[in-house]
C-alpha cells in the first residue's frame, strides 16, 4: 500500500513478486514445551525459499573482569527462533531495550551469537568469518537507524556507495553508482557531494542505496525512519515498499512504533526482553493480538477507521533489567493478567486463535474477537 506519491527511479534487477497468501487452519492443540525451538511449524509458506533462519539464538554481553561476573551478563537476546522467507516483509517490534537491534546485528553477522545458529539462504553461517563472509554480505544487508552516524562524513556519496562493491573485490563503474542513486530517488549530481549536504531523509536514501549495491535478497532495516521527521517517514517507507515490489526484495523492518510499520509488513514478530512473545501474519496480529504485551502496545496505536477507538492499556513500570530477567514469563512484572503459574516456567510460542501461523508465548492468551471465534 502506498503512503505517498512515488518518485521516479530506474531498476536493475528482479520483478515484482506476489506474496503467498497467509494460510489459516485449525490448531491441532498446544505444542509441547520447547517445540518452538525449530521455528514455525511447516506451512504452505515454509516451502517457499527461506532467506534467513535463526535457531535458538542467544546474545549475551559479558561484563569485563573476573569470569564469575559473566553470570551477570546482559541477556540482550535470549533464545529466539526467527524465519524470513522470500517476498516477506517482517516487522520486528518492541519497546526500546527489547533486543531488536542486537538480533538484527546477529542476523546480518555483524555480531556473533553467544549460542544458536544463523542460516542465510539455507546455509549455516554461524561460524563463517572474515573474507568468507563475502557471499553472505551479498545476500543480506543492513540499513542503520541513524543515517547521520552510519555515513562517514569525510567520504563523498560516490565513495560511500563504492565501499560494499570494494568489499566484494569489485570496482564499480560510475554508471552503476548513478543507477543506485536513481533507484532511491536521487541523481548523478549527488555523487560528488558529502553527507552533511543532505537532509535526514536523503541521507537515509543514501544508506538504502549503499545496502542495495550488492543486490541483496534481504534487507534488515533497523528503525529506518525513527530518526526522521514524520512527514519524511512515509516517503522512505514508500521507497522501501516500491523497492520490494520492483526488485523482489524481502525485509526485516525493526521498529519500536507499531503504527509506523503497519502499512508495509506482511508478518509481525513482537519482542520483549530478548524473546519473541508473539508472531504471525500482520493482519491477524494487528486485528486480534493474543499476548497481553502486544495488546497493550497496540492499544496505543490509533485505529485507521474513523470513530473506532481501542481501550487503552497503560503499561506500568519499566522493562526489567536483561541482566536478571524475571523467572517464568519475562512480561509477568508488568502484565495485567499475571497469575502464579506465570512465575514458574517460561511459556513458549504456541498456536492461538485456530491459526498455525499466529503464535503467542502466554499461559492466558487473549481470545479472538467474537467474529473470529470458530
Ligand atoms: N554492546 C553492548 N554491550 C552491553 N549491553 C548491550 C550492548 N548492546 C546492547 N546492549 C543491551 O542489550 C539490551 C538490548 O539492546 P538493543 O538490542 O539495542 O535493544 P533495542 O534495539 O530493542 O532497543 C539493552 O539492555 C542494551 O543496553
Ligand atoms: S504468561 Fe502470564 S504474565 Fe506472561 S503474558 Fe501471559 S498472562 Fe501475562
Ligand atoms: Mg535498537
Amino acid at each position: 500500500m502506498r503512503l505517498y506519491p512515488p518518485g521516479r527511479r530506474t531498476l536493475h534487477h528482479g520483478a515484482s513478486r506476489a506474496h503467498a497468501p497467509a494460510r489459516r487452519g485449525r490448531s491441532r492443540g498446544r505444542l509441547p514445551p520447547g517445540a518452538s525451538s525449530g521455528g514455525p511449524p511447516v506451512t504452505t509458506q515454509s516451502v517457499s525459499e527461506e532467506l534467513l533462519r535463526l535457531k535458538n539464538v542467544r546474545k549475551y554481553f559479558g561484563l569485563p573482569g573476573a569470569p564469575w561476573r559473566q553470570a551477570q551478563a546482559v541477556k540482550a537476546v535470549d533464545g529466539v527462533n526467527f524465519v524470513v522467507r522470500k517476498g516477506e516483509t517482517v516487522g520486528l517490534v518492541g519497546e526500546s531495550g527489547s533486543g531488536k537491534s542486537t538480533l538484527a546485528r546477529v542476523a546480518t553477522r555483524l555480531l556473533d551469537p553467544t549460542q544458536g545458529s544463523v542460516e542465510i539462504g539455507g546455509v549455516d553461517v554461524t561460524n563463517v568469518r572474515g573474507r568468507k563472509l563475502r557471499p553472505v554480505r551479498r545476500k543480506i544487508q543492513m540499513v542503520f537507524q541513524d543515517p547521520q552516524a552510519s555515513l562517514n562524513p569525510r567520504q563523498s556519496v560516490g565513495t560511500i556507495l563504492s565501499t560494499p562493491f570494494r568489499a566484494q573485490g569489485i570496482r564499480p563503474t560510475r554508471a552503476q553508482l548513478v543507477e543506485l542513486l536513481q533507484q532511491v530517488g536521487l541523481s548523478e549530481e549527488h555523487l560528488e557531494r558529502y553527507p552533511h549536504e543532505f537532509s535526514g531523509g536523503q541521507r537515509q536514501r543514501i544508506g538504502i542505496a549503499r545496502a542495495l549495491s550488492v543486490k541483496p535478497d534481504l534487507l534488515v532495516c533497523d528503525e529506518p525512519v525513527s530518526a526522521l521527521d514524520v512527514s519524511v517517514q512515509a516517503q522512505v517507507l514508500n521507497l522501501l515498499a516500491d523497492l520490494r515490489d520492483e526488485l523482489g526484495l524481502s525485509y526485516v523492518l525493526v521498529a519500536h512504533d507499531l503504527a509506523v510499520v503497519r502499512q508495509v509488513t506482511s508478518r509481525l514478530a513482537v519482542m520483549y526482553l530478548g524473546t519473541i512473545v508473539e508472531e504471525g501474519p500482520a493482519d491477524q496480529v494487528y486485528s486480534a493480538p493474543a499476548h497481553p504485551y502486544t495488546k497493550a502496545l497496540l492499544s496505543a496505536v490509533p485505529v485507521p477507521e474513523p470513530g473506532v477507538e481501542r481501550d487503552r492499556i497503560v503499561l506500568t513500570g519499566d522493562v526489567p533489567t536483561p541482566i536478571a530477567p524475571p523467572s517464568g514469563c519475562p512480561f509477568r512484572t508488568r502484565c495485567y493478567k499475571v497469575q502464579d503459574v506465570c512465575a514458574t516456567v517460561r511459556p513458549v510460542l504456541e498456536p492461538v486463535h485456530g491459526s498455525t501461523e499466529h503464535r503467542a508465548a502466554c499461559y492466558f492468551p487473549e481470545p479472538p474477537p467474537p467474529e473470529r471465534t470458530r
